[in-house]
């Protein structure tokens, strides 16, 4: 087996199974030297156990591992060169910062002088430095996630794996932290192999999303690939909220318009990757971002008049939900607006931007 210069983590043919139960099928990923890769799905679908497997936490059941060109497969996980981040902190309670951090290194046997460098530099990163004396009871949720970043920091490993380091943190941390490790990743290049369920991570952090469902890597692209040209109806209902709006109806008899209720939404400026037959049912996925609204929306290839019947204020913006051919059907609209419940608004759209997928949600 041979694997590509500037790989850094090679999944071959990897299948895991507890008991009967198949988690992953067959599943095959590369990520290049540097990356930063999202392992994004819902509860349940595989990630941790993927990550277990390349940490060589798991015995898979069939399948190889390389990293950095080295078969990894049935070596433990202190000799695979990688650094692990879990959602729980798992941080000794007994011992400071200091202590915690160093842990590691001591038992690897790693000289006093090295191990003072490096916590200093790790420390200076996830600034915190001034915690390095408290034992971890004395910190906040936050400060013991950066401490058991920076355990994983110290070891100056090759590959980074979080699992949904987050997870545990509330909302306003989250996003703090998530900027942090973007800030970690740009300044150490490392490759990050990053699992979480949550959509906004994922698109934030990710330079390529394997967006993962029941073992199974449904698509693996940059964010805006999959947000955009989500390869079938789970990926682009995962990605993006308030969510894709999808209409349940089918194609028109001359194969160029798609048809819901009595409107009709013509599809010459939609890219079909597969040819499509007259009459077929398919379902018609459009964002809540790319509608415009009022006078704009009669400048759209595609537009028409529909009831407000609900408006959601988000503070940024407002959702206003309506229906269009007997289907909900939401659109932002600004948060300063004059729009009022029972309303009247013309809402367009280009159908160039809609994702279309057949009756097995599968893109066309
Ligand atoms: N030790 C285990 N024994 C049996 N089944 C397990 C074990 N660990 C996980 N599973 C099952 O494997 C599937 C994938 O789990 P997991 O990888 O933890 O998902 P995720 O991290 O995406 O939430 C789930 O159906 C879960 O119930
Ligand atoms: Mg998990």
């Amino acid at each position: 087996m041979t694997i590509s210069n500037g790989t850094s983590v090679s999944v071959r043919e990897l299948r895991l199974n507890y008991g009967n139960l198949e988690v992953l099928k067959t599943l095959n990923l590369d990520v290049a030297d540097g990356e930063f890769l999202v392992l994004l799905g819902p509860s349940g679908c595989g990630k941790s156990t993927l990550l277990n497997c390349i940490a060589g936490l798991l015995d898979i059941t069939d399948g190889q591992i390389f990293i950095k060109s080295k078969n990894v497969t049935w070596l433990e996980p202190k000799d695979r060169d990688i650094g692990m981040v879990f959602q729980s902190y798992a941080l000794y309670p007994q011992m400071t910062v200091e202590k915690n951090l160093s842990f590691g290194l001591r038992v690897a046997g790693t000289p006093k002088a090295e191990i003072a460098e490096r916590i200093s530099r790790a420390s200076q990163m996830l600034q915190i430095e001034p915690l390095l004396q408290r034992k971890p009871a004395a910190l906040s949720g936050g400060q013991r996630q950066r401490v058991a970043i920076g355990r994983a920091l110290v070891r100056d490993v090759d590959v980074f794996l979080f699992d949904e380091p987050l997870s545990n943190l509330d909302a306003k941390l989250r996003s703090e932290l998530r900027v942090e490790i973007k800030r970690l990743h740009q300044r150490l290049q490392n490759t990050m192999i990053y699992v979480t369920h949550d959509q906004i991570e994922a698109m934030t952090l990710a330079d390529r999303i394997a967006v993962m469902r029941g073992g199974v890597i449904q698509q693996l692209d940059a964010p805006q690939t999959i947000y955009n040209r989500p390869v079938n109806r789970f990926v682009a209902g995962f990605l993006g909220s308030p969510g894709m709006n999808f209409l349940n109806g089918n194609i028109g008899a001359d194969a160029s318009t798609f048809q819901v209720g009595d409107v009709s939404v013509p599809l010459e400026r939609y890219t079909f990757e597969q040819s499509v037959s007259p009459d077929a049912p398919v379902v018609f996925g459009i964002r809540p971002e790319h509608i415009a609204v009022g006078t704009a929306a009669s400048a759209q290839p595609f537009s028409q008049n529909v009831k407000v019947e609900i408006m959601e204020p988000m503070g940024s913006d407002t959702l206003v939900w309506s229906k269009l051919g007997g289907n909900n059907f939401a659109f932002r609209v600004e948060a300063e607006n004059h729009l009022r419940t029972g309303d009247v608004t013309r809402i367009g759209f280009d159908p160039a931007r809609a994702s279309i997928f057949d009756a097995d949600d599968n893109r066309i």
